[in-house]
């Protein structure tokens, strides 16, 4: 059975304060209320994730995870963070080509293979995102412009080493909008994207990968779009900085 998860993307919210407290009640509630086979990932900025990591132990359920990383090991880099600093902190998710990467920090397809390629090379596990803006879709260019954007960054990695990486689906006119994908457009592409591995990898390496929907996820929608075949949960943005709403979206999964 695939890996359910839901992960929270902070963004470049939260004071350090804010950060703990909300953490401290994540941990209590997914204690109390979430069963079954979901895990959680919360993504914090990068002055909290050892702080974070400490509030939640060795935790069986929660791990945190970092936003973006160099696609260098080190060196002459001011203002980044590598994926051996990210490793030597026993961090182990990494959100990759999130679309504020790819449109306010010019992230495209050859650099993101490569941030992909030192993050597993590290041992972490890439949440590497793909998604349309609007007019692509307008467009009905929106499948074709998926599948190149899985293909350009990871099409390149063994079948063993794809299974490392979660991919998330992100539609870029869904993000922070309050507009979620329909359950279906959702399970519409996310059986593309799988097909489209399955057409390079086959089969069983297709359907061993954690695809998540990203998007104005909430509370209210998250139980559709979780039911839906190929959803494996999700990338949470703004209601990941609620503890009560988030939970209650980690709860979906299994309901
Ligand atoms: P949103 O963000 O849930 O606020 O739409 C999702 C994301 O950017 O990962």
């Amino acid at each position: 059975m695939r890996t359910k998860i839901v992960a929270g993307n902070w963004k470049m919210n939260k004071t350090f304060e804010e950060a703990n407290g909300l953490t401290s009640e994540v941990l209590g509630m997914v204690n109390d209320e979430v069963q079954g086979n979901v895990k959680v990932v919360l993504c914090v900025p990068f002055p909290y994730l050892i702080p974070t990591r400490n509030l939640l132990g060795n935790h069986p359920r929660i791990s945190v995870g970092a936003q973006n990383c160099s696609e260098h090991a080190s060196g002459a880099f001011t203002g980044e963070v590598s994926a051996p600093m990210l490793k030597s902190m026993n961090i182990p998710y990494v959100i990759l080509g999130h679309s504020e990467r790819r449109q306010y920090f010019g992230e495209g397809g050859a650099l993101l293979a490569k941030k992909v390629d030192i993050a597993l090379a590290n041992g972490l596990t890439p949440i590497y995102c793909c998604g349309e803006l609007l007019e692509v879709r307008e467009r009905n260019e929106h499948e074709a412009l998926v599948q190149k954007q899985v293909e350009e960054s990871l099409f390149h990695l063994s079948a063993e080493t794809l299974q490392k990486v979660v991919i998330a689906y992100e539609p870029v006119w869904a993000i922070g909008t309050g507009k979620t994908a329909s359950a279906q457009q959702a399970q519409d592409m996310h059986a593309i994207i799988r097909k489209h591995i399955a057409s390079k990898y086959g089969q069983a390496v297709a359907e061993s990968i954690s695809i998540l929907y990203g998007g104005s996820v909430n509370a209210a929608n998250a139980k559709e779009l979780f039911a839906c075949a190929d959803v494996d949960g999700g990338l949470v943005g703004g209601a990941s900085l609620k503890s009560r709403e988030f939970t209650d979206i980690a709860k979906a999964v299994n309901s």
